[in-house]
């Protein structure tokens, strides 16, 4: 165990030797800037002042060379050496709304949705508690690295947890993932992230998912359709896909009876074959597009939450600013 002192807040937190230096502080309750925590944002850099770490993953996209001359590292690629003194700029956005745990948990089922996204299903063994929305990173066997999933269920406090995962060519984690036999084992890390569900936001809500950028939708979509709070609220839902073949969430959101009564799904294709059909509900171009002709002036009346690969996140990004819509109600998670 080491201690790791940021400068100028005088509240040390402890840093087990198998954890990192983001993870660790999360778990005491700091708020300590990330996004991804699997090295490609570079949210969680911070500066070392004092002692050393060890980087797990040299080459991770977040950190510049820049950064490296400056002493920088990345906070969720960081292993505490020895005790340390590091700067960053905590923010109360980042403190963890459930304190992050590890537990370790058996495959129970695994799900095909469509020909390349499925659903994992682990029993943990202990709970996790987790709002609809968020994320945990899962460590395969024989994988460097963990992979972040985001939950697909609506929040809880519970020992089944659900993924949505799509396969990616030749990517080593998915690879794994959709090898795995029912009853081998992973740990699970979580829960993070900070595109959760807003219980109190007294707006309609706009969920946009890309491709992967399902589960999280889902859960949200799940979640709000269960919360007393947001009884009132209706619920717009975009999904942005390829093809046919790569449809998928609306009749998992047709299961909650609720659904019919305040739920509007519409799918959005990028990559339809000109001259065929389209089926109903259905239509062509990227999402951010469809969302434009949908909602266009009126954006700024959302509680807006999306997810999925960084060049869709840039695009929701870029015309959510055009709208001039406020950011405090826009959550997003970009799928590194
Ligand atoms: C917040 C978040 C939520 C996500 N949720 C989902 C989801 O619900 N469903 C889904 O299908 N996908 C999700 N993803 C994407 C997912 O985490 C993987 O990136 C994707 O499955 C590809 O992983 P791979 O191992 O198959 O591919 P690879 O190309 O082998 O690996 C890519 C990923 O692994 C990380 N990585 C690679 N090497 C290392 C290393 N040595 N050490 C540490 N990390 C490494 C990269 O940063 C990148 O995230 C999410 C990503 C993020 C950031
Ligand atoms: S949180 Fe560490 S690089 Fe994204």
């Amino acid at each position: 165990m080491h201690s790791i002192d940021i400068d100028g807040a005088n509240t040390p937190f402890s840093c087990a030797e198998d954890d990192t230096v983001l993870r660790a502080g999360l778990r005491a309750g700091v708020g300590f800037p990330y996004e991804c925590n699997v090295g490609s944002c570079g949210n969680c850099k911070f500066e070392l002042l004092d002692g050393e770490v060890d980087n797990l993953w040299g080459e991770a996209p977040g950190l510049s060379d820049k950064d490296r001359q400056k002493n920088r590292w990345l906070g969720c690629q960081s292993r505490a050496k020895t005790d340390l003194r590091i700067k960053l700029r905590t923010s109360e956005h980042y403190r963890a709304i459930h304190t992050p745990t590890v537990t370790s948990a058996t495959l129970a089922r695994h799900t095909a949705l469509t020909h390349d996204i499925s659903e994992f299903e682990f029993d943990c063994d202990t709970p996790l508690a987790f709002s609809s929305g968020q994320y945990a990173l899962i460590q395969l066997p024989g994988v460097r690295g963990p992979r972040a999933y985001s939950m697909s269920q609506s929040g809880s406090n519970s020992l089944r947890v659900e993924f949505q995962v799509r396969r990616v060519p030749q990517g080593i984690g998915s690879e794994v993932l959709f090898g795995l036999k029912t009853g081998e084992r992973v740990h699970i890390d979580g829960p993070y992230g900070m595109a959760y569900l807003r219980e109190d936001a007294e707006r309609d809500i706009l969920l946009v998912g890309g491709g992967s950028g399902l589960a999280p939708m889902l859960s949200l979509a799940r979640g709000a359709l269960s919360s007393e709070t947001l009884q009132t609220r209706q619920i717009h839902f975009l999904y942005g896909a390829r093809q046919v073949r790569d449809l998928c969430g609306q009749d998992l959101l047709a299961q909650s009876p609720e659904w019919a009564k305040r739920g509007h799904y519409t799918a959005v294709l990028s990559n339809h074959p000109g001259g065929e059909a389209l089926p109903e509900g259905c239509q062509t171009g990227f999402v951010h597009e469809a969302l434009q002709a949908l909602h266009g002036q009126a954006l700024s009346e959302f509680e807006i939450y999306f997810a999925g690969p960084p060049l869709m996140a840039q695009a929701m990004i870029k015309l959510l600013v055009a709208h001039k819509v406020p950011m405090n109600q826009v959550h997003f998670d970009q799928f590194y």
